[in-house]
């Protein structure tokens, strides 16, 4: 495995490994990062792991210094996946000037939902995702479906603006009591974390309320979000959203059989968690059914 930190090696490195598949990341990796990294393996590419934590995508309000920094664990992690080539980048690197340029992605997916509640997050990912991808040059990329609208609009710059990138999207990785892996987990005190599966749970009984034909869309999140207040989340948003563009799900989108997905983002004490669940298509079948 090469590690790199300066684009000149990264560029000199690239040059022994063509059609790369990539996995950025933020690292203090876990499984749900290495289930994306084998996913990039099984393409049979050699694969190549960004680790920068982006500056930014962080609001002043939200703690860049906190984000956990595990270089050498990540690299040990990844050294045991067999990953061709890790690009480590100081900040420096990245942004050696005030990075002035950036890329304003359509207000229409990048001001709901996640970007109603972090302004400016996507800009930050849209703009140090392009700025990646033009320095390591992957044929194909995979994003976690955990950050959905991350995925779905990493996909779209790539379609609309023409880069000759593949992306793949990730499964979501969970523990055994349902809670999706993220960085964040590890801030959470025990009683925290004993409450924490209770985010997926909640969007496991909207989606079998909508099988059993629950009537309008916004009462069910509205009961969704009230059955978590009730358990001492605080709430940012829980949406029942078209998978395909992230508008509002309406009860004639599941007569239609219209591909959906519910997300949710809210706080366990200063910790803030976000999960979602993909409309069964059995669901889809019976309502259009
Ligand atoms: O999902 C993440 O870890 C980050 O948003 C990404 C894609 C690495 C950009 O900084």
């Amino acid at each position: 495995m090469q590690v790199v930190q300066s684009i000149a090696d990264l560029r000199a490195a690239r040059a022994h490994w063509p059609g790369l598949a990539f996995v950025p990341t933020m690292g203090n990796l876990h499984d749900g990062h290495l289930a994306l990294v084998r996913q990039a393996k099984a393409t049979g590419r050699p694969v190549a792991v960004s680790i920068f934590v982006n500056r930014l995508q962080f609001a002043p309000s939200e703690d860049f210094e906190r984000y956990p920094r595990t270089l050498e664990d990540d690299l040990a992690l990844l050294a045991a996946e067999n990953v061709a080539l890790v690009f480590t980048p100081t900040e420096a690197e990245i942004y050696p000037e005030p990075q002035t340029w950036r890329l304003q992605p359509p207000p229409a997916l990048a001001d709901i939902l996640e970007g109603a509640f972090r302004p400016g997050f996507f800009i930050g990912v849209a703009t140090v995702v392009l700025k990646l991808f033009n320095l390591v040059q992957p044929e194909l990329a995979v994003f976690g479906k955990k950050d959905y609208q991350q995925l779905l609009l990493v996909t779209q710059m790539c379609r609309q603006l023409a880069l000759p990138i593949e992306i793949l999207p990730g499964e979501t990785v969970r523990t055994e009591d349902g809670l999706a892996l993220s960085s964040r987990n590890r801030f959470l005190s025990p009683a925290e974390r004993a409450q924490a599966p209770e985010l997926q749970r909640c969007l496991v009984q909207l989606a079998a309320r909508l099988r059993e034909g629950a009537g309008a869309i916004e009462p069910l999140e509205r009961a969704g979000a009230d059955r978590l207040t009730a358990r001492g989340w605080q709430i940012d948003y829980v949406a029942i959203r078209r998978a395909a563009d992230l508008q509002p799900f309406t009860t004639a989108d599941l007569a239609d059989g219209a591909p959906g997905v519910i997300l949710a983002a809210a706080r366990l004490g200063s910790t803030r968690l976000i999960d979602n669940l993909e409309l069964p298509p059995e669901l889809r079948r019976h309502a259009s059914g």
